[in-house]
């Protein structure tokens, strides 16, 4: 059934976000038919502050064939939530949890052979092996067993009573600068423990190694599946490496002018004045701060009717001021964008990030709890989270 539900009355939030359920769940169903192989859509850290279980609801609707995430608590909160299918949990789970992994019918990440023989132990007298990826290192300097023990791995882990061995997997350092040797280098270290794992007779049935920067610039990894995070929620893995046009971007971050008003010349604004009126100028306040993700710093900008703005001065814990004089027909109750469009103009998550000096991950993962996510689309189903 299709819903409608974006903005159900958003101007009584002080700020909030608008996230389009259905262009995430297109966003999935293209990289997967462009890889040309299963799809894994990583849906850690809240969907990368998009909504856990809204993400991995649109994602599976998109025909994410597995959800990854990082923490088996998100995997959790997953099955509570109703989501059925494959999960793999891609960082460190302690090995104590090993009954909860098996009644929740999580897959859990094994890196080392001592990790394996304490997952094998904990394991012992439940009634289902525990489901294990084996991750390798082949140039991370992550979390993997160094790639030229793979076989030391592979063997632990399927000598062992009381595991699958259902996954092999490695993660790309620098897939995001294409241009750059040492991804095609972690490829064929990567093949090369893949072909040593065939001879034996080890091979599991999953096999991954791309991220999103991955599967759309070295489609020659794609394996057995890919595992895309920033491209589903379209956001860009780099400058460097851009989305294709046809993936578009999930979430815009609003916000209201709750007052507006001149203020003579040589006023300070803010904590600390750190802006202070040339003229008289036309202050506005928005009702959104570094409380929730909006940082403190200096020169932050928005949309207001279209067009960009600056934040005057910085940004206190639950508000800060906009220089209005661009706009003087700015009143109360007009909506500002921190991030999206508005009236043909835009502000992405990556100019936000670049301005902030970060990058858009950070971005959309900081956006603050408190902030009410607004969702549309089909996996929607009428939620309100935050
Ligand atoms: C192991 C692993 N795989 C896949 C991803 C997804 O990466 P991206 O968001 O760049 O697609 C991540 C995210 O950091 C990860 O840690």
């Amino acid at each position: 059934m299709e819903t409608d539900n974006m903005n159900p009355g958003a101007e009584i939030y002080s700020t909030w976000c608008e996230i389009d359920l259905d262009v995430l769940s297109q966003n999935v169903r293209y990289l997967k038919k462009r890889s040309g192989t299963g799809m894994m859509a990583v849906v850690k850290a809240n969907g990368y502050g998009h909504g856990l279980v809204p993400a991995a609801r649109a994602a599976r609707l998109g025909g994410a064939d597995w959800l990854g995430v990082a923490r088996l608590e998100e995997a959790v909160w997953l099955r509570e939530e109703g989501i059925t299918g494959p999960i793999l949990v891609l960082g460190y789970t302690a090995p104590q949890r090993a009954s909860e992994a098996a009644h929740y019918d999580v897959s859990l990440t094994v890196y080392d052979r001592s990790l394996a023989a304490q997952l094998n132990r904990q394991a012992a007298g439940l009634k289902q092996k525990i489901k294990v990826h084996a991750k390798l290192d082949t140039g991370m300097g992550r979390l993997g067993e160094l790639v030229e023990n793979s076989q030391d791995l592979l063997r632990a882990i399927a000598g062992s009573e009381n595991l699958e061995l259902e996954g092999l997997f490695t993660h790309f350092a620098r897939a995001d600068e294409p241009e750059r040797p040492e991804t095609a280098e972690q490829i064929q270290r990567f093949s090369a423990a893949v072909r040593r794992a065939e001879q034996e007779g080890l091979r599991p049935r999953w096999v991954h190694a791309c991220n999103s920067a991955g599967t759309l610039y070295f489609p020659e990894a794609a394996f057995d599946m890919v595992r895309c995070g920033i491209a589903i929620y379209g956001l860009h893995p780099s400058n460097l490496a851009p989305l294709p046009p046809e993936v578009r971007p999930v979430l815009s971050w609003k916000t209201r002018l709750v007052s507006v008003k001149t203020l003579p010349p040589g006023s300070g604004i803010g904590y600390n004045h750190r802006y202070v009126t040339r003229a008289a100028e036309r202050i506005g306040v928005i009702p959104v701060g570094y409380a929730d993700g909006f940082r403190r710093r200096l020169g932050n900008f928005a949309l207001v009717a279209g067009k960009r703005v600056n934040v005057a001065g910085g940004v206190c814990m639950d508000q800060c001021m906009l220089q209005l004089d661009p706009i003087p027909q700015a009143q109360i109750g007009d909506e500002v964008v921190l991030i999206g469009a508005q009236a043909g103009e835009q502000i992405t998550a990556e100019e936000v990030g670049e301005a902030w000096g970060t990058i858009n991950y950070e971005v959309t993962c900081g956006l603050a709890a408190r902030v009410p996510r607004f969702y549309r689309g089909q996996a929607a189903g009428g939620m309100l989270i935050g």
